[in-house]
């Protein structure tokens, strides 16, 4: 850790150790329960630092992950390449069908709404072992993870997709492979106003428990 990096997580136990299982804490269940995304038009600085966005990730990759692939990686912004990055989107939002001048506009200032924003790629392999699947479901557990670390270090995020997630001369403009695609990106900073709660999934249509005994 280079001298004056806060340190926001302990040191990782080296391969092999024994862990615990399961570690009850009133804190993490009172954390998750109350959980919130910012809402993206109300993310401001501060942000992390390079050095804290870097543990961040660190945490963010502690996820599961099958066969150990690492199906995944991050091209991260932030300071001036968010402008930088924000011309080329303006660009090739102007090059759509259509385009009026606010959509050039608005492109070019979408990765300026946080001050640290994190494009998560998934990167399976297809070897014929882990399926693809695994893999990419990896990588929505890996963004979420990063929002956890994020939020329990202080700062707000939001996880969104929005057109650059799909757009192919974005996916060649961020030099994706062909194996790759965009999960998401991850907007981090400070919310300027608190997010309200919204509606929650009923569980009661979405869960059914297997019969004791299967009918004849
Ligand atoms: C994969 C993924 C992509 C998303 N993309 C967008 C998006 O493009 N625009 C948007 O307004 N919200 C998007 N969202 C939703 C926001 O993240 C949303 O604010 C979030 O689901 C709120 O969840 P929470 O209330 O549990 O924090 C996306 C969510 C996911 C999981």
């Amino acid at each position: 850790m280079a001298l004056g990096v806060t340190k926001l997580f302990p040191d990782p136990p080296p391969t092999g150790s024994p862990m615990l299982a399961a570690r009850p804490s009133g804190d993490v269940r009172n954390f998750l329960a109350l959980r919130k995304s910012a809402n993206k038009l109300f993310l401001s600085e501060p942000g992390p630092t390079p050095g804290e966005l870097q543990q961040l990730l660190e945490i963010a990759v502690r996820v599961p992950d099958h066969r150990k692939m690492s199906p995944w990686r991050f091209i991260t912004f932030q300071g001036q390449s968010r402008l930088g990055f924000g011309k080329e989107l303006a660009r090739i939002a102007g090059k759509k069908p259509g385009a009026e001048e606010r959509d050039v506009l608005e492109a070019a200032g979408l990765l300026l709404r946080a001050p640290s924003v994190v494009a998560v790629v998934s990167s399976p392999v297809d070897d014929g072992k882990t399926p693809v699947w695994e893999q990419e479901l990896s990588a929505g557990a890996l963004c979420y993870n990063l929002l956890l670390a994020a939020n329990a270090s202080g700062w707000a995020g939001v996880w969104l997709s929005e057109w650059i997630t799909f757009n192919k001369d974005v996916d060649a403009l961020m030099g994706l492979k062909q194996n790759e695609r965009l999960a998401g990106f991850i907007y981090i900073g400070t919310a300027t106003a608190k997010p309200q709660e919204r509606i929650r999934p009923d569980l009661s249509g979405l869960v059914s428990a297997w019969p004791d005994s299967v009918p004849d």
